[in-house]
């Protein structure tokens, strides 16, 4: 949904017009998250004002279960006080009234295709959207597709890529983190009559660009995603630009992100030490998704040092929940979910992901004694529970590592790169089996018959003319065990 208001006063400058939001009483079509894939979905939309919802579901298209929508109100979203721009500080920015209702659908039986159909009523209006499906978990030992997104941030072109991931029609998408670029700004969700966006970023909005519904496109509406957090998921991204908010733990709030898939995060702690893990099996798969990423201006060994929120070292609640996770999980297959490039190339990797410690000599600067909780917690205890692959993001770009038998994999170029040919490599020394940054991507994942067998996809031809759209550039097989 846009609209360019095209002045052409000068003949080559054309004015990008304020947001045009879409019609009637809702800002989003129906989305789906689940802690139960198997036997539960929650049906999720946000209006523009407190209304009443209603699903009507059921297995075959003439529907006829009825499930009433919980209403809450999202906090926190708010739109631009000038036309020129966004005030980068938040509350200088009107705040958006937005609601979110979430029809919880249940006893739903595994390996089955449910059709639904969301409607929104506020006094005498009663609004009903497209019927739309998705398939429920199937039992152990049955086939599934899954795919790998990350990072669509407006990026230039994440709605091409995502309407040909689309096109593939799996199950579920695992979504790695940074979502839009800064949670409280409404008009990077959705459209918002009135309210600036940048030019060029007003048709990839996030949910527009995740609910394109042309015929043969099939995403948010279709499938559940399953989460974490990146960077860009804190509310005030100020955090990341300015020490003063980055040493305040009241400054760091996730509140926006966890409000919008709040089914996945029950607890809804929004702020510092807050729980932002949970799991979910999907037959065969176990999904382990953790908060792990952090980003800073200014120089990795520069006071105050990188700061880690939602802790990983050994002894965290987090480690010790991820701990508790995998031990007890007998699935097939153990696939875990986070941010954070552990292993990745570049200049984030030189710098240790754990506590900065200021050197007593020259207090300008840091160390990291405790060394790199990536590398030295999280890594043995995959190692240890059998975990299949671990999925991330961050530096936007196509890579896959082979450690000790686990497969660390970055599929995030759906919308940009930023891969530098110069990029050091991860402190570790280890390399990557591939790294493809040439075109655009995401990895698409059977479970099957013959085991769970991965492929990354090129999705985009750009100007150099390498390969070809739907070319597979990378496979990995995970047999089945005996
Ligand atoms: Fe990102
Ligand atoms: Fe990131």
């Amino acid at each position: 949904m846009r609209k360019f208001l095209f002045t052409c006063l000068l003949c080559t400058l054309c004015v990008p017009a304020v947001a045009e939001e879409r019609p009637g009483l809702t800002y989003t079509d129906p989305y789906m998250v689940t802690l139960n894939p198997a036997n539960e979905m929650n049906i999720i939309w946000l209006t523009k004002e407190p209304c009443e919802g209603v699903v009507e579901y059921g297995t075959t298209p003439d529907m006829g279960s009825f499930a009433k929508a919980v209403g809450y109100e999202l906090k926190g979203m708010r739109t631009s006080a000038t036309p020129e721009g966004y005030d980068p500080v938040p509350e200088k920015n009107p705040e958006l009234p937005v609601y979110q209702l979430i029809a919880k659908l249940g006893n739903l039986k595994p390996g089955t295709v449910v059709y639904y159909k969301a409607t929104t009523k506020k006094g005498d209006k009663s609004e009903s959207g497209k019927r739309f499906f998705f398939k429920t978990a199937p039992e152990k030992g049955k086939d599934f597709d899954f795919a790998l997104v990350s990072d669509m941030q407006l990026k230039v072109k994440t709605k091409e890529t995502l309407y040909f991931l689309g096109m593939q029609h799996k199950d579920f998408i695992l979504f790695a983190g940074d979502l839009a670029n800064t949670p409280w700004k409404a008009g990077e969700w959705f459209d918002v009559t009135g309210c600036y966006q940048a030019p060029g970023e007003d048709d990839r909005t996030f949910f527009e660009a995740f609910q394109q519904d042309d015929s043969n496109c099939q995403l948010m509406q279709y499938m559940p995603v399953f989460y974490c957090a990146g960077n860009h998921e804190v509310d005030d991204q100020r955090v990341s630009t300015e020490k003063a908010f980055a040493t305040d733990d009241s400054k760091w709030s996730w509140s926006i992100y966890m409000q919008l898939f709040r089914p996945l995060y029950p607890e809804q702690e929004y702020g510092v030490g807050g729980r932002r893990w949970y799991s979910a099996n999907y037959g065969d798969l176990h999904i382990t998704s953790i908060n792990v990423h952090r980003w800073q201006a200014w120089d990795g060994f520069e006071a105050p040092g990188w700061i880690t929120k939602d802790d990983i070292s050994p002894a965290s609640k987090q480690v010790k929940w991820l701990k508790e996770d995998l031990e007890k999980s007998d699935a097939k297959y153990k696939w875990v979910l986070m941010h954070w490039h552990m292993l990745n190339r570049g200049e984030d990797g030189y710098t240790h992901v754990s506590d900065p410690v200021i050197d007593k000599k020259d207090p300008t600067k840091v160390a990291y004694p405790a060394g790199d909780y990536c590398y030295d917690v999280l890594r043995p205890l995959f190692e240890q529970y059998g975990v299949n692959a671990v999925n991330y993001g961050h530096s936007h770009v196509y890579e896959r590592y082979l450690v000790n038998g686990v497969n660390y994999i970055e599929a995030a170029s759906i919308g940009n790169n930023y891969r530098g040919t110069n990029d050091p490599y991860h402190f570790s020394g280890v390399q990557p089996v591939i790294e493809a940054n040439d075109f655009r991507t995401f990895m698409l994942v059977h479970v099957g018959k013959n085991g769970m067998t991965a492929a990354g996809m090129q999705a985009s031809l750009e100007d150099n003319k390498i390969g070809y759209i739907g070319r597979v550039i990378d496979t990995f097989t995970v047999a089945e065990a005996k």
